[in-house]
């Protein structure tokens, strides 16, 4: 096997694996020269051997804490830093729980080791101020229970009395998030029982010697020791040890962890009053029958208790000197004996502080706890109390070496028992190698039917009298044959003579050595009873805590059922343990005391010498030597390794095996390092295992500085052509910009340039324009002149000529004059001459012809020619009319023009005569009915036209008479009656409300005789109104249907006055009463056509005014009552 420097430099060989020889002197002197030197710890492979130095050493510090920081194994020297960061560093990249279990005897070192990996883990764990914060509630945890859990020993000035397991607990980063600590059974005798050369729990002393005077006040304690009897006689103080500064420490611990001020005052208040309950001094006193019990020697302390708990007392009085038993339903109060009232005042000062204990442990289980619901990592630390043999061993060692036991048991199977059993499994070729199973030890404790602590339950449940005797007698018969069991009766049974074994005792061959157990109050800590006068009592208290630990006290919640004992409870909590411990990678730290006398440098060969042998650290290197010290899976194994040969990076197609096999065989590992097992790779020495993780860390980081080169290049890459987008923009932009402030400069210069060069032209076109203009100027002056000479030459010969011309014609005008003249002259000469001649010529002629014609006519000749002529004319004129009369048509009045002016007056007289006959003819042709219809609108006109505008409007409608249809209508049957051959007219008409002017609808029949008005629903005639009695009608001017019946007075319907009617008729209704009336009463109707009117209306006068509107077309007529007297008539 090739050696490692850092184990072969240092003093012997670091890893016992090594040693050569191996033999138990070897070994131990092994262990001794490295002791001397201050090499305390040394391996067996990875397990940690370590050797109380029982002084200081200087390998714990920062500097040491960073050569230990993600070291290799086997490169460094020995430490416990290296197995912390092994688990550390396994937990993190290897995601497998880890738990860290330091086993030893008492004193040996385990809560200093325990410490340390803490300490370690917290200094590499990552930082930041909340994974601080965490860190240090952990940390803190640790004092604040060392003050109420630990105390001094003969073995150990701060030996840790209760087990302690905590859990820290990881992210996946491996930064701590919290944790949760477990506690077992803490040895609570002590709190009442002061041995000499040992102490009471820390915090006692510690509260008195560092707390404050106000603070003790407050507490009501003095600060001297001796005063309180739990605390003995001897003197308190510990070398080395400052109880006032630990006290203050543990106190700003508390405010870390979260403690409230209330919460640690009511800590200490409880702390106090179990110190307290050791000064209530009991003693004897009669009972009126007269029988002794016990009863408060001194008040004080009880008062003192009282006040601090918030509780009367009598009642804790009462609680502790009495005992009520329930007995048949009965309730019977007893008086406590004075050994009774030591025992219940003892047990409840027990209690307070082991629930307290609990309490506190809980307490910051709340702070550290994990909230978050993320995957967690654990890293378990177990620091339990170590094997102990004292001079006189109780029920607490018992079951403190029974948890010793078990924990070497798990030692053995996993890393003894187990493994061997592997090798075999695997197909490993394999020696045994033997070793001590302490399997019957743990059955002889534990077996649940025939088992050590079933035993004592059963006694302590039994009915009838329990003493620690009867169990002891029991045990005997039980364990009679067992070879880890002995007592005076199995001794003499067995024949043995031996003095060391008091008759009260008995003897159990741990693991690790025999041990002498007295009986006694065996059954009274495994009951652990409290009078339930007494806990019922501390929940009356006010102080909140006190009251909150005893539950059971609430008499609502009283139970009769027996808690479980404190042996079964215990044996539960170990095997939960031991379940959680197994679930996880164990890594041991096994502790060896050198010397029973606490001081350094001394090392006691015997005494080593016994813990290396129940230790089994002989078989352990031996197991070691000769097994492998890593195994794994294939497949994870495969998954671990693949990135190191080129076969299986990145996939390896085959089967796991083989897959490992080809990776294994392309390093260089010695074959002999390896063991192909069934379903496992075994590699001989951690050292090849390191090497692999070496190889594997340096791969994993080339594999990124891969994955980062590439990313790198892809990042820069994008980079680079984002950058080089953008600086193409920008040049772009820049150009852009550049040419356009170019090309603005060059337009600039070129307006300018051009402006120079418009201006130039300009000038020199303006300086040409105006020479020219001179030049033209000149001209046309020159021109002008020229042609002002010419035009006044040419004027004045011009003039000359028209003079002369002029003179030519007025000579040739005077001439022709002068011509024409004559020659008008000569002509008129020539036609008087021509006429004279012609009439002269005509009468000549004349005169011959008459004179020749003169025998052939008659006298009177000429008047007759003259009159045929004019009848011709006459004849030609009639015959012309005959062809060209105009239509026949009335309404056409066209005639023709006369021919002849002579004819006027005949056309004209001709004209009329011939429209009379036109009229004739067309009356000629007309029915009686139609020419009846003619003279009645002739009527209407007669009496409206040019009156009411109504009337053009009537003229289209033909006037019917019978609206009504009186002869069809069986209804009206009554009307037809009265009017009966008489009938003119029938029609609806309105009658105006004379009243009110309302409307109202009435039927009129007219008859030659009478005007009747009729209601339409009765149709019976209601107003009968004679012809004669009609004296007038008025009507409006407008196109309305209003008209008054003017009655004459005498009448009788008159009486009542005139009717004012509305008819959609009135033109042909009027037209018809001014005929019929005509007719019959030969008089014609009085009709007033005008705007303003008078009625007769009930006798007096009412005036009637016309009003146009300009209401819609159609509507009827609205009447207006104004006042009596005056009426308003809106038509249109
Ligand atoms: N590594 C160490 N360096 C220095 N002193 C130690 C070391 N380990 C233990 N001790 C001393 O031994 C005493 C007992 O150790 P402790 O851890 O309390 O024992 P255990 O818990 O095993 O009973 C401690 O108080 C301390 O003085
Ligand atoms: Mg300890």
């Amino acid at each position: 096997m090739e050696a490692n420097p850092s184990l072969l430099d240092t003093v012997g060989v670091g890893d016992l694996v090594l040693l050569d020889p191996l033999s138990e002197e070897s070994l131990l002197q092994n262990l001794k020269e490295r002791f001397q030197h201050q090499e305390i710890y040394t391996y067996i492979g990875n397990v940690v051997i370590s050797v109380n130095p029982y002084a200081p050493l200087p390998i714990y510090s920062p500097q040491v804490v960073e050569e230990y920081r993600n070291c290799n194994f086997f490169a460094v020297k020995p430490h416990i830093y290296a197995i912390a960061d092994d688990a550390y560093r396994s937990l993190r990249d290897g995601d497998r729980d880890q738990c860290v279990l330091i086993t030893g005897e008492s004193g040996a070192g385990k809560t200093e080791a325990s410490k340390q990996v803490m300490s370690y883990v917290a200094a590499v764990c990552g930082k930041g101020e909340q994974v601080n914060q965490v860190k240090e509630q952990l940390l803190k945890s640790n004092p604040v229970l060392e003050a109420f859990g630990n105390a001094k020993t003969i073995r150990n000035d701060n030996s840790s009395r209760f087990g302690k397991y905590m859990d820290v607990e990881f992210d996946f980063k491996g930064e701590p998030l919290g944790g949760v600590i477990t506690n077992y059974l803490l040895e609570k005798s002590r709190v009442v029982r002061p041995v000499r050369g040992e102490r009471n729990f820390h915090i006692f002393y510690q509260l008195l010697a560092g707390g404050s005077d106000q603070l003790l006040r407050e507490l009501k304690l003095e600060r001297d020791c001796k005063r309180y009897g739990y605390l003995g006689r001897e003197d308190p103080r510990l070398p080395g040890v400052d109880d006032a500064a630990n006290f203050r420490a543990i106190q700003a611990a508390m405010r870390v962890i979260g403690f409230s001020a209330a919460e640690e005052r009511a800590l200490l208040e409880v702390t106090a009053v179990v110190l307290k309950l050791g000064n209530v001094q009991l003693g004897g006193q009669f009972q009126a029958s007269g029988m002794e019990s016990c009863g408060l020697q001194d008040t004080r302390a009880v008062q003192e208790i009282c006040q601090l708990i918030g509780l009367e007392d009598s009642v804790l009085e009462r609680a502790l000197c009495f005992r009520t038993v329930e007995a048949k339903r009965e309730k019977v109060v007893t008086a406590l004996s004075i050994a009774q009232g030591c025992y219940g005042r003892d047990a409840l000062a027990k209690n307070i502080y082991g629930r307290l204990f609990d309490w506190l442990v809980n307490r910051i289980n709340q702070s550290i706890k994990v909230n978050s619901s993320e995957q967690k990592k654990v890293m378990g630390v177990l620091d339990i109390y170590g094997f102990e043999i004292f001079k006189d061993n109780s029920f607490e060692q018992f079951v403190i070496n029974y948890c010793n036991e078990k924990l070497q048991q798990g030692f053995i199977l996993l890393t003894l028992k187990e493994e061997q059993e592997e090798y075999v499994r695997e197909g490993i070729q394999w020696t045994p190698v033997d070793f001590f199973d302490n399997s019957i030890i743990c059955n002889l404790i534990e077996d649940s039917a025939r088992g050590f602590l079933a035993l004592l339950d059963e006694e302590c449940l039994r009915p009838g009298p329990v003493t620690d005797q009867t169990v002891l007698a029991k045990l005997n018969q039980r364990f009679a044959q067992h070879e880890h069991y002995e007592s005076r009766e199995t001794q003499s049974a067995r024949r043995i003579m031996d003095a060391s074994l008091p008759s009260t005792c008995f003897r159990i061959h741990h693991y690790a050595g025999k041990v002498t157990y007295n009986v006694s109050e065996f059954v009274e800590k495994n009951n652990d009873l409290l009078f339930r006068d007494l806990s019922q009592a501390m929940w009356k208290a006010q102080h909140p805590l006190l009251r909150s630990l005893f539950p059971e006290g609430d008499p609502q919640k009283a139970s009769l059922r027996r808690p479980p004992t404190a042996g079964s409870q215990f044996k539960a909590s170990v095997t939960t343990l031991m379940k959680n411990l197994y679930a996880k990678n164990p890594n041991y730290i096994r502790c060896i005391k050198p010397n029973d006398n606490k001081v350094p440098g001394e090392f006691t060969d015997v005494l080593v010498q016994m813990q290396v042998r129940y230790l089994g650290l002989l078989e352990n290197v031996r197991v070691r030597r000769a097994g492998y010290a890593y195994r794994q899976a294939y497949d994870p194994c495969l998954q671990r390794y693949k990135m190191l040969c080129k076969q299986t990076w990145p996939h390896w197609k085959g089967g796991a095996r083989a897959g490992v096999e080809a990776l294994l065989a392309s390093l260089p590992v010695p074959p002999t390092e390896l063991a192909y097992g069934h379903t496992k790779i075994f590699i001989r020495t951690p050292r090849t295992l390191f090497d692999l993780e070496d190889r594997r860390r340096q791969r994993i980081s080339e594999l990124a500085a891969l994955i980062q080169a590439a990313y790198r290049g892809w990042r820069c890459r994008t980079q680079y052509q984002l950058m080089r987008k953008s600086q193409i923009v920008i040049s772009a932009w820049f150009r852009g910009h550049a040419q356009k402030n170019r090309y603005v400069q060059m337009k600039r210069s070129a307006l300018l340039i051009q402006a120079y060069a418009r201006g130039w032209k300009s000038r020199r076109l303006l300086r040409e324009l105006k020479h020219d203009r001179r030049c033209h100027q000149a001209s046309a002056t020159i021109s002008a002149y020229w042609k002002g000479y010419k035009s006044r030459r040419l004027l004045r010969e011009l003039k000359q000529e028209r003079r002369c011309h002029q003179a030519s014609a007025t000579i040739s005008a005077y001439w022709k004059g002068y011509k024409s003249r004559r020659l008008l002259r000569e002509l008129k000469q020539e036609r008087r001459c021509h006429q004279a001649s012609a009439t002269i010529s005509a009468y000549w002629k004349g005169y011959k012809t008459r004179k020749e014609y003169k025998k052939y006519f008659r006298s009177g000749a000429s008047i007759r020619l003259a009159n045929f002529i004019y009848r011709r004319l006459l004849q030609k004129f009639f015959v012309g009319l005959r062809t060209g009369l105009p239509p026949l048509a009335v309404s056409d009045r066209s005639w023709p023009a006369a021919p002849y002016k002579f004819l006027a007056n005949t056309n004209e007289e001709l004209k009329k005569i011939f429209y009379c006959w036109k009229c004739k003819k067309y009356r000629d042709q007309l029915t009686p009915q139609r020419k009846a219809q003619l003279q009645d609108k002739l009527c209407a006109s007669e009496l409206f036209k040019g009156k009411k505008t109504l009337y053009a409007k009537s003229i289209q409608q033909p006037f019917q008479g019978e609206y009504l249809g009186l002869q069809k209508n069986p209804k009206y049957k009554a009307l037809q009656a009265a009017a009966k051959g008489k009938l003119v007219l029938a029609d609806t008409v309105q009658k105006v409300n004379r009243a009110n002017g309302k409307m109202v609808p009435r039927l009129l029949l007219l008859t030659k005789e009478h005007v009747i008005l009729a209601d339409p629903k009765a149709a019976q005639p209601k107003t009968v109104v004679s012809l004669s009695d009609i004296r007038s009608v008025s009507v409006t001017r407008f196109s309305d249907g209003f008209f008054v019946l003017h009655l004459s007075e005498i009448s009788t319907v008159g009486t009542k006055g005139d009717f004012l009617l509305v008819s959609d008729h009135l033109i042909e209704l009027v037209t018809k009463l001014h005929q019929t009336m005509l007719e019959s009463t030969a008089k014609a109707l009085d009709l007033k056509v005008a705007d303003e009117f008078s009625t007769q209306l009930n006798k007096s006068s009412v005036a009637i005014r016309v009003v146009e509107t300009t209401k819609k077309e159609g509507a009827a007529p609205v009447c207006k009552k104004k006042g009596s007297q005056r009426m308003e008539v809106l038509v249109h």
